[in-house]
């Protein structure tokens, strides 16, 4: 199939291509979607062979409004209204017990549905002329790093689905935060595009999945599968900053990985090592400031994507510490630079 390219001006064709239970990717604040109408089952099957995403792994509803909520949830608590006023539209998305009319295709069988109010002008118009929830997953191959650009989104898709809503790259370049609401505490599933922080600022009662040391099974069940990866080998460098930066020359001595090298960090760390002039030619992948904690995770993505395209064979992250969003971008990594070693 020929996939459309469709201009910002063009949201009732896209909206019509849904509606007909086709597949049209579009831009969010947090990263491209690739959506189907979440009220078809045979349209949200054809999501999961699009990506070659395993079909046990549950869906996000997009919503413009309030009414549509309230149709394809069973119950809103009262902690789920003040996390809704306070963060929606926005990179929140909130776990409910799901109501009748979600398909088990979306839900991937649970008793839960996740639901998300983009923070975007295109994918609201998109979801209000649709009318219906938009289920939608990021437009990437299963696996690959997540679309913050419509280019990323034809890199993986392009003739694989119908149509492309063209927009600007995502701002956040994360993906949303989940937050479970469906039993008696919050619960954080996913650190993403709004911190632990904000969220506790609302809800301070709010728990994280997996830290009770009970070795529990992941809560989202994305979290299990190989995610955010490039070609290239993702290293996540250790240590305070001198060490981070000696490992990348002791590498390059003795061969430990293969090269060309990048090294993707805040500009604080590559000030240093273009300080240090060690001789060895690296490509910078600068993520900004250190103190601009809400854009530093914006460009990941993007820079993962753009290694392989230079052919870079291993790419030096720098560690952040795991809080605000740097336990965003270290949830991301982590999983990135284990990717090649698990069996999936
Ligand atoms: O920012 C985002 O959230 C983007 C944009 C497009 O909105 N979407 C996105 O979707 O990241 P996806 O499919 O890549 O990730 C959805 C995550 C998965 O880890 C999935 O397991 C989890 O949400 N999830 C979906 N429904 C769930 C549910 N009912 N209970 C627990 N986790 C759920
Ligand atoms: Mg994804």
């Amino acid at each position: 199939m020929k996939t459309r390219r469709l201009t910002e001006d063009e949201t009732k064709t896209a909206a019509g291509i849904l509606r007909d239970g086709g597949l049209v990717a579009f831009p969010t604040e947090t990263v491209y979607g690739l959506g189907a109408d979440g009220l078809n089952p045979e349209a949200v099957m054809s999501i999961f062979a699009a990506k070659g995403r395993p079909s046990d792994n549950p869906l996000i509803l997009h919503i413009s409004d309030r009414r549509m909520l309230e149709r394809i949830v069973a119950e809103i608590p009262p902690v789920a209204e003040e996390l809704m006023q306070a963060f929606w539209p926005g990179p929140l998305t909130l776990v409910f017990r799901k109501s009748e009319a979600v398909p088990s295709e979306v839900s991937a069988g649970l008793a839960t549905v996740a639901v998300r109010m983009p923070d975007h002008e295109l994918a609201l118009r998109l979801i209000r002329e649709t009318g219906r929830p938009i289920a939608a997953p990021s437009a990437n191959r299963s696996g690959r790093p997540s679309p913050t650009s419509a280019d990323h989104v034809l890199q993986d898709l392009d003739d694989r689905i119908d149509a492309v809503l063209l927009g600007e790259p995502s701002e956040v370049g994360m993906e949303s935060t989940i937050v479970d609401v469906s039993g008696d505490k919050p619960c954080l599933l996913r650190p993403g595009g709004l911190t632990l922080e904000e969220v506790r600022r609302i809800a301070p009662e709010t728990t994280v999945a997996g830290s009770t040391g009970h070795g529990e099974a992941p809560r989202a069940p994305g979290m299990k599968y190989r995610h955010y990866a490039p070609d290239a080998e993702v290293v996540l460098l250790q240590g305070d900053l001198g060490q981070q930066l000696a490992f990348i020359d002791e590498a390059h001595r003795k061969g430990l990985h293969r090269e060309p090298f990048a090294l993707m960090a805040c500009q604080e760390m590559i000030d240093v090592w273009t300080g240090k002039e060690s001789g060895l030619e690296m490509t910078l992948f600068s993520l900004g400031s250190r103190h601009q904690d809400k854009t530093l995770g914006k460009n990941v993505y993007a820079y993962l994507r753009e290694a392989d395209q230079a052919g870079i064979r291993t790419v030096f992250v720098e560690s952040f510490k795991e809080e605000n969003m740097g336990r965003t971008i270290m949830n991301r990594l982590k999983k990135a630079a284990h990717a090649g070693k698990e069996s999936l």
